[in-house]
């Protein structure tokens, strides 16, 4: 199974992590079934940008975006050209990934404006 390896975020995993994942499975699912509470609004219904993260390794692995994913991300903070939206992007069958969740998501983001 790919290794999913997690970098450092001061809230969520302040050592990071790794862990294996099952290939289908939305990143966002396997980043809570390894206990990392990564936000996901709208429930993973492609309707919000909480669950963003950036691909830092394995993106060209992933399947591509579809045109929903990619108008939203345009509204993510931080955004990457290996950003994703970990609710839409699938584990890939045979490749790890190497993943960043930003420091703030756009709940966040409005907080401090
Ligand atoms: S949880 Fe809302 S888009 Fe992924």
């Amino acid at each position: 199974m790919p290794h999913i390896v997690v970098l450092p975020h001061v809230e969520l995993c302040r050592d990071g992590e790794m862990f294996e994942a099952e290939p289908g499975k939305s990143i966002c699912d396997a980043l809570l079934d390894a206990g990392i509470e990564i936000e996901h609004a709208c429930e993973k219904s492609c309707a919000c940008t909480t669950c963003h993260v950036i691909v830092h390794e394995g993106f060209h692995a992933l399947a591509p975006s579809e045109e929903n994913e990619d108008d939203l991300l345009d509204r993510a903070w931080g955004l990457a050209a290996t950003s994703r939206l970990s609710c839409q992007a699938k584990i890939p069958p045979d490749s790890d990934l190497v993943i960043e969740i930003p420091q703030y998501s756009i709940n966040h983001a409005k907080e401090s404006y």
